[in-house]
């Protein structure tokens, strides 16, 4: 009978999480919180033509208003862990200056939490800048990790205690892009010179990744420091691409996390040769920032692809005919996370991992509840044929938020806002679904 028992028992065991696992939803502080004024986000949503329909992110989710009810939604949804970013602007609206009020709205989510018995993923940088900051070279100022050191002195002094873990940076390389390359972020420079940001970014994670573990240990403290990339499988379907898609993959996905291991960069640089400007591979020495990394922070939405088109190649991330796809037109793609393991097993083979964001665009809800069971079973799936260490996944997102250039339209909540309302909160259907995964540590029962 015992026996019996046992094997009717095996599948439902064979689809648990490990004990410990943090089920966790994610927001950033400049798309949910909502004004957020000292912010160069909110400068650029002035610009004409720079966010969709011309909108502003505003009061955006009410965050900061409807705080406790977001943690007892949190709390109801079987939430272990929440992961949010404190924003600089509010703290430091003024260069040097910090604003005691911010901080103490800080504290009291930190405490809100607590009581919830949620665990904090603190962000400490979510693309946004505060405006002193942009308008003074940003992330080519040659002080910029160190005026960044001084912000996360402040941050720690107050919130250390409370905080286990520390994402440095959001998606450094599509801040880098967007800000700089493509031009659909802030400062908006279109020039593609991103080699001095990037090196300013890391050299400011490494100095906070040791002020953070300094002071940790100071207090006998464990805490785990780490960013959250943006990691998607890249390919082609044509023969001929295959060196410029291992170029893309090792620049867009590793080449900032290697650089975190080994201490040096690799890229490319512009070089002017016959009177054209060519990319070269390059390399720089960072051991300062060797070392700097305690688990690999995952945001995984969808693969992408090079395609030629007649123009020029191009990154896309709409799927190939007859696959479905998000209301952004993103290829619904749960092999392509279990990719994405695959390819961190052979670049960080003994790292834990935490899935920092994966979610769509599904106004409706028509596929959410199907995404969010079909990528965690990739999850389950590295965990027990990779022996993939993963420690947790976040859901993106909690709520409808500002989606940065494209405003309010896509819609990536467990619970849909009601802009024009207030920002009532109402849950979609696979709200549902995330508490029944969340509450079992398991997918036995879809
Ligand atoms: C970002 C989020 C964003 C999400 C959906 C991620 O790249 O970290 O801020 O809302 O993707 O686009």
């Amino acid at each position: 009978m015992k026996l019996l028992m046992l094997f009717l028992s095996l599948p439902a065991f064979a689809q648990s999480f490990p004990k410990g696992f943090q089920w966790c939803v994610a927001t950033a502080g400049h798309q949910v919180e909502g004004d957020n004024v000292h912010s160069d986000w909110w400068a650029f949503e002035q610009i004409p033509g720079a966010i969709k329909n011309g909108e502003r992110s505003g009061k955006a989710s009410f965050h900061m208003d409807r705080v406790r009810e977001d943690v007892k939604l949190m709390k109801d949804l079987g939430v272990k862990t929440y992961r949010f970013s404190i924003e600089w602007s509010r703290l430091e609206p003024r260069e040097g200056e910090f604003d005691t009020k911010a901080f103490d709205y800080y504290a009291e989510e930190l405490r809100l939490l607590k009581e919830a018995g949620i665990a904090p993923m603190v962000t400490i940088h979510h693309f946004v800048q505060p405006q002193w900051f942009s308008a003074s070279g940003g992330w080519n100022r040659e002080d910029a990790p160190d005026v960044f050191l001084r912000y996360v002195t402040k941050l720690e002094e107050r919130f250390g205690p409370r905080v286990g873990y520390w994402v440095t940076f959001n998606e450094p390389t599509v801040l880098l892009i967007g800000g700089y390359g493509e031009g659909f972020f802030p400062p908006a420079q279109k020039n593609w010179k991103l080699w001095k940001p990037a090196i300013q970014i890391l050299k400011a994670h490494a100095k906070a990744y040791r002020h953070l573990h300094a002071k940790a240990k100071e207090r006998g403290q464990t805490i785990k420091v780490g960013l959250a990339h943006h990691l998607r499988p890249i390919s082609s379907n044509q023969f001929l691409l295959k060196r410029p898609v291992a170029y893309a993959d090792s620049i867009l996905n590793w080449s900032l996390p290697l650089a975190l291991k080994t201490g040096v960069l690799k890229a490319f640089q512009k070089k002017e040769l016959l009177g054209l400007g060519w990319p070269w591979p390059a390399r720089i020495e960072l051991p300062e920032i060797k070392g700097t990394q305690d688990f690999l922070g995952i945001n995984y939405y969808t693969r992408e692809d090079i395609r030629v088109q007649l123009k020029k190649p191009h990154l896309a991330r709409d799927p190939f005919p007859g696959l479905e796809a998000s209301e952004l037109n993103w290829g619904l793609d749960p092999e392509g996370f279990f990719e994405v393991f695959k390819q961190a097993k052979a670049h960080f083979p003994d790292m834990p991992y935490f899935v920092t964001e994966n979610g769509l665009a599904d106004a409706k809800d028509r596929w959410r509840g199907r995404y969010l069971i079909s990528h965690v079973k990739q999850i389950h799936r590295a965990i027990t044929e990779l022996g993939a260490n993963v420690e947790g996944y976040c859901h993106w997102s909690l709520l409808d938020n500002f989606e940065w250039h494209e405003g309010f339209w896509p819609r990536f909540g467990l619970f849909e806002v009601d802009y024009a309302g207030g920002g009532t909160r109402k849950a979609r259907p696979s709200a549902e679904v995330a508490r029944r995964i969340f509450k079992s540590n398991s997918i036995s029962s879809f």
